[in-house]
């Protein structure tokens, strides 16, 4: 399957764990592309038949970066599937997930999954101990969904 994965990460963190969920995706077997937010254009990313959006929450929800992207957000393939992921300081505070959800139920993408939400424990990190656990579920569930 190929997978692409678009993020956001104003210290590493976010980019952190999207590169290790690239890992245990491609050692089952998946094609995954990573791209920044900040290199792509919201009308370019390559066709994929699963998206990964991962964005820090700042102020409440989703980065600036990441929701000027999803605004402008365009996917040629039809029928594609995504899931979104957000890194954060209090996870039951964050609104995040559900703005991303918004800004995507007009295009002709389903989401997957309601999402990851992975606990940094100070501004800039480090991440929460165990988040390579919840990335491993996270991908086994996601990829159960789709066969
Ligand atoms: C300007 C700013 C505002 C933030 N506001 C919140 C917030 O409202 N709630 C929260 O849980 N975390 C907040 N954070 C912490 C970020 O979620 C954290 O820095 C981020 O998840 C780290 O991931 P990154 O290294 O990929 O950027 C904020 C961070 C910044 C820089």
């Amino acid at each position: 399957m190929k997978i692409c994965i678009a993020y956001e990460s104003k210290f590493g963190n976010g980019k952190g764990c999207m590169e290790y969920l690239q890992g245990v995706m491609s050692k089952k077997g998946h094609d995954v592309e990573m791209l920044s937010v900040r290199e792509i254009e919201p009308t370019s990313l390559p066709s994929a038949d699963l998206y990964i959006f991962s964005s820090p929450t700042q102020i409440g929800s989703l980065a600036g970066k990441m929701k000027k992207f999803l605004k402008k957000l365009e996917i040629s393939q039809g029928g594609a599937k995504y899931a979104p992921v957000t890194t954060c300081l209090n996870p039951p505070k964050t609104k995040s997930l559900k703005t991303m959800e918004k800004l995507l139920q007009s295009r002709d993408l389903s989401k997957v999954s309601d999402g990851l939400m992975i606990k940094v424990t100070g501004m800039k990190g480090p991440l929460e101990s165990g988040y390579k656990e919840k990335l491993d579920t996270f991908a086994e569930d996601i990829l159960k969904s789709l066969q």
